[in-house]
């Protein structure tokens, strides 16, 4: 059986804030998919992004994975879910300031076990195929904008997840960095994995299969439009 996520009559809005920002929103996305979720600022990506990787709970409203609902796994099922299976990787910078990048790749291994030689290899691999090899002792402060994000999709995909959610790989990057980071994001989807990006980067749209944009309705509402269903690049 095909791994499907979905997501069941999502709704949400914030305690303090009266805005609907989810509203019934129902998708489906099966592996091999490379997902972009665009819309203007406030309209709801990092809500929605964040919902789906079962780090958000909505209001109401399932998110399923393997016929599961990811808001009904306890504590300790949905951490290893996250080490393991759903990489998120949000808006800002995760990395933990007092260790080195190789270090912050590492960690997952150090929650599990103990850090292998094979462990350290690949993450070194994995920095080098994204070009920042010269990196790995670094702090993260001390990474431009747009390494930071490369090594964010390294520390993401260490673990070999099948479904990676990343909230804008390419803000603030020029047009060669961003490519290099939505190439390579595709490559993996490519592989049979799930790809859910949010974005105001019209690039990202070349990039994916599937396209959904938040558009405002009256009375304020952003409700999240279907765009272009392609064929997968794999296919
Ligand atoms: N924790 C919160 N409490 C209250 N309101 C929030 C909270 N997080 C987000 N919001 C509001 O919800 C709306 C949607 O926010 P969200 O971060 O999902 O938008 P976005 O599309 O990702 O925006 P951007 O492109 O700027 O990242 C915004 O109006 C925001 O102010
Ligand atoms: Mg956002």
């Amino acid at each position: 059986m095909k791994n499907i996520l979905e997501a069941k009559n999502l709704n949400m809005s914030y305690k303090n804030n009266q805005k609907i920002i989810l509203k019934d929103v129902n998708l489906k996305f099966e592996e091999g998919d490379y997902v972009a979720i665009m819309g203007e600022s406030g309209s709801g990506k990092s809500t929605m992004l964040a919902c789906l990787a079962g780090i958000l709970k909505p209001e109401s409203g399932e998110v399923i994975w393997q016929d599961k609902d990811l808001y009904k796994l306890n504590d300790l099922q949905l951490s290893k879910l996250h080490r393991n299976t759903i990489s998120y990787v949000p808006q800002s910078n995760v990395f933990l300031k007092e260790y080195s990048i190789l270090e912050n790749l590492l960690f997952p291994y150090m929650e599990t076990g103990k850090i292998e030689e094979k462990h350290e290899k690949k993450a070194v691999e994995l920095l080098e195929a994204l070009k920042i090899k010269e990196m790995r002792d670094r702090f993260s402060y001390e990474l431009s904008g747009g390494e930071l994000k490369r090594a964010s999709i390294a520390r993401a995909l260490i673990m070999d997840p099948e479904v990676i959610v990343f909230d804008e790989p390419t803000t603030g990057l020029d047009n060669k960095t961003g490519e290099i980071i939505l190439s390579f994001l595709s490559y993996y989807a490519q592989k049979g994995n799930l790809v859910i990006i949010a974005s105001h980067d019209q690039k990202v749209m070349d990039y994916s299969n599937r396209v959904y944009t938040f558009v405002r309705e009256n009375g304020g509402i952003s409700r999240l439009i279907e765009g272009q269903i392609k064929a997968k690049s794999n296919q």
